[in-house]
This record gives C-alpha cells, structure tokens and sequence, in this order.
C-alpha cells in the first residue's frame, strides 16, 4: 500500500484509524479519497495501538490538534470508557468514531446506521419495515445491526447464532430497546429455523462464513424465498456462497462493501457536517 501512504504525503495527519492489527483497514483509502475531492489539506492515517493505551491516544491526537479518529477492532469498548458516548452508541456498547470537540471527546458508532442506509441505498426500502433475519448475531457487526433495528422498533427480529446462548444478553439489551418487538434467538440447529426465516423480509449475514474460499453457505436453501433481500456483511468475496444461493433463488442481493462505506461517510459527517462524501468513498473502493 505505498500508494497509499503517499496519498495525503506532505499533508497535515488529522484524522486517523486507531486498531490492532490495524494493516488491512479500508479507511485510510476511502476518507483520504473524500479529503482529496472536497480539497482539504489533511492526511488520514492508520495507527496501531495497543489494547490499554486508547486513553493514552485519544490524548495524544488532541494534543496534536486532530480533527478525530475512527476505532476498530479491538478498541471499539475501550473507547467508550474514554470519551462521552451518545446515547445510540451506548444502546450498542461500542463506538467506531470520535469527535475530539473543544469541550469534550464525543464517541459515535455508524456501524448500526451505514447498514440501514446502506439497505435504502442498495434495496430502495427503509430498514424499519422489514421483519430481519440475523445470522451469526453474536458477532460485533450482528450486534450493532440488530441494535439499529431495535432503535428503529422494527417489528420482528429473528436472531441466529451456533451457539444461542451467547445471545441471551443481547437479546435483554435489545428488549429494553424495543419493548415491542418480537424477538427469536435461536441456533442452526432449531427445527423452526426455516419457518422462521420465511417469515422475515431480510436474511443479513455477519458471521465470518463465507470469508474463505471453501466455507459453506451460512443458510441453507430451504430458508430462502425469492422476495428475500439478502445482505451480507461480507465484501470478499464479493459474492459468498450465501449470494450466489441467493442469487440462484431469485433474490435481490448485495454485499458488505455499502455497509463498510457507508458507515465511512456518516463518520466523514460526524467531523465535517453538510459534505456527502458517499460518491467520493464509493468511487475509491470500487475501483480496486
Ligand atoms: P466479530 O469480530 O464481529 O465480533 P466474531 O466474534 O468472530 O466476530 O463472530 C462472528 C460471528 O460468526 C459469531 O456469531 C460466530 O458464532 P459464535 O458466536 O457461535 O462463535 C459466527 N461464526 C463464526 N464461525 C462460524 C461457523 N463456522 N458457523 C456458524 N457461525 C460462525
């Protein structure tokens, strides 16, 4: 990625990506492309910090007059004891994006809010009308996806996990969201499992199937009918099994690329309200 180092060269760095591992982060490329469109003289980099020493960083970048940062795994809680989370993000227990303000250090998560305008976008449909399926809800994407459809008060949710107990907590978080949405947590295994499916309008994947080349397809083909919408949170492979199944069925499908740049561009407005980043964000990652 020399390219992209040399991308903001000689600019200020203001913004950043903090993680660990943090090499194979997409953020650096698609907010630089956005700074570079709307000629801002700034440089977005990747910072790599080590788990206990976000509160160390976060100083540090204000001190250094940074505009902000994006979190990644596995700082995404760790921020939040760090900074004064809004309340959505809160809702989630995890924040993605930081706003070093004059008078505080704000936290936000756009991950749960790039997927629901990322399903308008891709399907035309707001995501508060769709009875959603999740599978693999467990995980950090599933969580934040189920939190934006319980703060939307989405009427059914069904929750799908390997091993359901892991979603006993989520499920009591998500209830006191959303007293009145009916949720189901169950694992593969359950013999309701198709009938459940059926009866949703959204199968989202966010479980890691489907990442490498001979994984499976996360649901089988009795679960699908062809007015599903089917996302997966996965971009690479572009198509996973699971959308090729999709695909073969009749359903409409999209991949996890709109939700990765989405929630780039809620967070680019987060530090510079009023720009639309999202053509200039899309434009950079397709291209590769
Ligand atoms: P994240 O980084 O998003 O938190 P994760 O903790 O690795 O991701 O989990 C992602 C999801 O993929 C989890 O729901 C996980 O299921 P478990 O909670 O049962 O571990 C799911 N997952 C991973 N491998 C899986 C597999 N082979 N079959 C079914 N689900 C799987």
């Amino acid at each position: 990625s020399r390219e992209l180092l040399d991308a903001g060269a000689g600019k200020p760095a203001k913004l950043a990506v903090i993680g660990h591992p943090i090499a194979h982060s997409a953020s650096p490329k698609m907010h630089q492309a956005a700074l570079d469109a709307f000629g801002m003289d700034l440089r977005y980099i990747r910072l790599d910090i080590e788990p206990g020493q976000v509160g160390e960083a976060f100083s540090r970048m204000r001190a250094l007059g940074f505009i902000g940062c994006n979190v990644t795994v596995p700082h995404k809680l760790e921020a939040m004891e760090n900074c004064e989370v809004h309340p959505d993000a809160m809702a989630l227990g995890a924040v993605n994006t930081i706003r070093f303000d004059q008078d505080a250090t704000r936290g936000f998560n756009t991950d749960g809010p790039g997927f629901e305008q990322a399903v308008r976008n891709e399907f035309e449909v707001e995501l508060s009308s769709l009875a959603t399926a999740i599978f693999g809800a467990g995980g950090g994407a599933g969580q934040a996806i189920a939190t934006q459809a319980c703060l939307r008060g989405i009427a059914r949710l069904l929750l799908v996990n390997r091993t359901a107990e892991k979603l006993g907590p989520l499920v009591e978080r998500l209830r006191l969201i959303s007293p009145r949405t009916e949720i189901t947590a169950i694992s593969f295994g359950d013999p309701q499992l198709a009938g459940h499916c059926l009866g949703s309008d959204l199968i989202v994947n966010t479980s890691s199937v489907g990442l490498k080349a001979d994984d499976p397809s996360i649901l089988p083909v009795n679960c699908l009918r062809k007015d599903h919408l089917v996302y997966d949170t996965i971009y690479q492979p572009a198509v996973t099994p699971l959308l090729a199944l999709a695909n073969a069925a009749g359903c409409r499908t999209t991949n996890g690329l709109s939700m990765l740049i989405n929630q780039g561009a809620l967070a680019f407005q987060h530090w510079f309200p009023g720009t639309e980043p999202l053509p200039h964000m899309t434009r950079a990652l397709r291209a590769e």
